[in-house]
């Protein structure tokens, strides 16, 4: 992807906010994945997100902010929304109540009258949304659908070199950001993400409840088949001749293609290991991935959400 691109990559950051400003995409590093920024108050450059990716009109968008002044304008924070942000900034997405006039164009909510919030702890990320003074819709920058990239490299690479990316290296999260829904006083996992829902529970002193499935609460984007590679997958299994092996801790001697998600099974590893290893088998033209048990516990609840959305039945 060297040579070909339509366009300056930005260098450095007041760059990248001045293309965001001016109505432009811009993809940025977070600390979960990379981000497909837009300016959030913009109708025509949010919509530009929905068209580049091939997102459903739908299915509405994370909006990044600064810090918590600027999340305030844009949604109602109960004293029990108050309490979950203070694990702010970090890896976690809250559902508020909109704040009516909040200027966000409607586009970027779906038109709900929740709103998608954080502040992602990422440096790069919030020297970004301090440059731009806007909050940014920022999905995760790949082609609807498909894996979430981790590097600027993937990146490029899913939209072919047709947005800019703000290269801040490879994220150490490297999968989502967990979304709760504030309730009252209930806190309601719309998906499980790179915050553990046992840590969140941790640290507030408070049950972290889990949607119901097919719950009309859940987020309206969680379709069952998504975050696929190319590969078929098969889970909690070992691998047969003829395919590759997602390993995880201490594996069995194989003699095909394998990479090991964390060989002394730690999760964390796993999750930060987990879209690049299988972006890296996909460019390398597998067929089918065979997956090792991971343990369902602590982040192991994202890792496995994801494996299952990957090896769903395609639509
Ligand atoms: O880590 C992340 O969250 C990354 C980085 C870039 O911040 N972003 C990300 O965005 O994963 P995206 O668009 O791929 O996922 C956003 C999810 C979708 O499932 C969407 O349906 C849900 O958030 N969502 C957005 N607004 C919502 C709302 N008001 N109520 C319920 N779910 C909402
Ligand atoms: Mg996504």
């Amino acid at each position: 992807m060297n040579g070909e691109l339509a366009f300056p990559e930005p260098k450095t950051v007041d760059e990248a906010a001045s293309i965001l400003r001016a109505g432009g995409l811009c993809a940025f590093p977070t600390e979960t994945v990379y981000g497909l920024g837009a300016d959030a108050t913009n109708a025509d450059a949010v919509l530009s997100i929905y068209e580049t990716k091939g997102r459903p009109r739908f299915n509405p968008l994370i909006i990044h902010c600064a810090d918590l002044a600027m999340a305030e304008t844009l949604a109602v924070f109960s004293p029990a929304a108050r309490k979950v942000a203070a694990l702010w900034p970090g890896p976690l997405t809250l559902v508020l109540p909109a704040r009516p006039g909040n200027g966000l164009a409607d586009v970027a909510t779906a038109g709900l009258d929740t709103v998608a919030i954080r502040i992602p702890d990422h440096p790069v990320a919030l020297e970004l949304l301090r440059a731009v003074g806007r909050p940014l819709a920022a999905p995760s920058a790949n082609p609807s659908g498909r894996l979430s990239p981790t590097t600027a490299y993937q990146v490029r690479l899913g939209f072919a070199g047709r947005v800019p990316v703000l290269d801040g290296g490879p994220c150490r999260a490297g999968v989502e950001s967990t979304i709760i829904r504030v309730e009252g006083d209930r806190l309601i996992q719309l998906r499980s993400g790179a915050m553990a829902r046992a840590d969140i529970e941790l640290a507030l002193g408070a049950v972290v409840e889990l949607a119901e499935k097919d719950a009309a609460i859940a987020a309206p984007g969680m379709l069952l088949s998504h975050y696929a590679p190319e590969a078929l997958m098969r889970l909690d299994t070992e691998p047969r001749d003829g395919e590759a092996y997602l390993a995880f801790g201490a594996a069995a001697a194989f003699e095909g293609p394998v990479r090991n998600l964390s060989p002394s099974g730690d999760l964390k590893e796993a999750a930060r290991n987990l879209f690049a290893m299988l972006h890296e088998l996909d460019a390398e033209g597998r067929k089918v991935i065979a997956v090792a048990p991971i343990p369902d516990e602590g982040l192991g609840e994202a890792i496995n959400d994801r494996l299952q959305r990957a090896a769903a039945p395609r639509g």
